[in-house]
């Protein structure tokens, strides 16, 4: 420490890319698909699915705190556990809720919920608990009496399971026997909240082809739409703004700037927060009052190279082992000059035909924004193919200053924004 000299001005980062997005004052957008889940969840279980990142954990933390009661009229009790490889039985499943659920005395022979409720006696169900039988606890739970200790007849017990895709197989036999066993009991309020990482709910359905019964719905997530982006960037960088002139500084944001991380984000919001959360750390690191292009540039590699690495590594290895690598390049290479990547349906088909297509978009990496258009899931896919291809010849910088232009200058998409900026 160096008491002479003061410290430089930091920027407080408003930007979360590593936390979920579940506090009301955290999760923007995605209001259609809110409504559905409350909906859907009126007449039954509810599986959330989608690509890496997509903001499905954000969108079962927001989704239960509606569901608790948080600005709605509803009062049902949640609990949410996450997945895991470790998961690979029935009972393993069940005690991933159990152990959010309740607390065992086992001096007392009492056992109590965690979500606030009663506290009640039952020495069979604290064997069960501390024989490891815990599909035999949680049927237990669900039964009439106990139940009725937690929540109210008209109201939900909402048991949520993020990663699913982690644990497919007992998660389907856990749904499976905890559902028959309520409707044997004539309980109709539990249902299940399943999240995770497409496509799990096939691979459930594929276990036992009788579960979709108790899913009506699914929800798929997809980018957010460009008014739902603008809206997160917005609030993001005025909070930003309003931080540093109430601690008596100034700060400047360029316009273009929030166009093209928009742009390139293709409103995917992992990679909103992240290109904004690294803009912010760039003008940290190296200062002059502005909010700029200059200070996206080294988000790109970041993102590509380090944050994001493991998901575009995997998906590399995963086009390569099934000889689609080359049919996706082809797609992304001049047919589609700007960002977000929109490619037209017929260009698309002649290019690599129907079956490719359709490959692409089971596997989450081609979505279809409009009816004669393929657009990426990830543009950040094609930003690590571009710098993959070209980082023997170019530097890092001029690839990133190519891209960084491409997704401003070319894009229809960006042509909006450019008469939306001027009004
Ligand atoms: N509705 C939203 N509003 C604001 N930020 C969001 C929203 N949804 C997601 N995010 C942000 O995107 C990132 C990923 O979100 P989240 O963890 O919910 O995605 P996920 O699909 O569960 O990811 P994973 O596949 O890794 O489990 C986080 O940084 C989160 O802050
Ligand atoms: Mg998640």
């Amino acid at each position: 420490l160096n008491p002479g000299k003061p410290e430089p001005y930091r920027l407080r980062n408003p930007f979360t890319p590593s936390e979920i997005a579940g506090k009301p004052e955290d999760f923007f957008g995605r209001s259609e698909e809110l409504s559905l889940l409350e909906a859907s969840l009126e007449r039954s279980s509810v599986a959330i699915q989608g690509p890496i990142g997509i903001g499905k954990s954000s969108l079962l933390a927001r989704g239960l705190l509606l569901m608790d009661g948080f600005a709605s009229a509803h009062d049902c009790k949640t609990v949410i556990a996450v997945g895991d490889r470790d998961v690979d039985s029935v009972d393993s499943a069940a005690r991933l809720l159990v152990e959010s659920m309740i607390e065992v005395d086992e001096k007392s022979q009492k056992l109590k919920f965690k979500l606030g409720g009663a506290e009640w006696e039952s020495g069979e169900t604290v064997r069960y608990f501390t024989e490891g039988r815990h599909l035999a606890v949680l049927k237990r739970l669900v039964e009439k009496e106990t139940l009725s200790l937690l929540v109210a007849e008209r109201e939900y017990l909402l048991l949520a399971i993020d990663e699913a895709d982690k644990c497919p197989v007992p998660l389907t036999r856990l749904v499976r026997s905890l559902l028959t066993h309520t409707q044997q009991q004539g309980v109709g309020n539990v249902r299940f909240v399943l999240a995770g990482v497409s496509p799990f709910f096939q691979e459930m359905v594929e276990e036992d082809g009788g579960i979709a019964r108790f899913f009506r719905r699914t929800i798929s997530l997809a980018t957010m739409a460009r008014g739902e982006a603008e809206d997160l960037m917005a609030a993001k960088l005025s909070a930003l703004a309003e931080g540093v002139e109430a601690d008596g500084f100034g700060i400047e944001i360029d316009p273009n700037l929030v166009s093209r991380m928009i742009a390139l984000s293709g409103g995917h919001p992992h990679l909103l927060q992240l290109l904004g959360s690294h803009v912010v750390e760039n003008e940290n690191e190296d200062p002059d009052g502005i909010l700029d292009s200059r200070d996206l540039v080294n988000a790109l590699s970041r993102i590509a190279y380090e944050d994001r690495a493991q998901a575009y590594n995997s998906t590399i290895h995963m086009l390569e082992v099934n000889s689609r690598l080359e049919a996706l390049r082809t797609l992304l290479g001049d047919i589609a000059p700007g960002f977000p990547t929109r490619i037209t349906r017929d260009v698309a088909l002649r290019a690599v035909g129907r079956d490719v297509l359709q490959w692409f978009v089971d596997r989450n990496i081609l979505s279809t924004p409009g009816d004669r258009e393929y657009g990426l899931v990830d543009e950040f896919l094609r930003i690590r193919l571009k710098m993959d291809d070209e980082a023997n010849e170019a530097t890092a910088a001029e690839i990133e200053q190519e891209i960084l232009s491409r997704g401003w200058l070319d894009s229809p998409y960006d042509q909006r924004y450019l008469e939306f900026d001027e009004d």
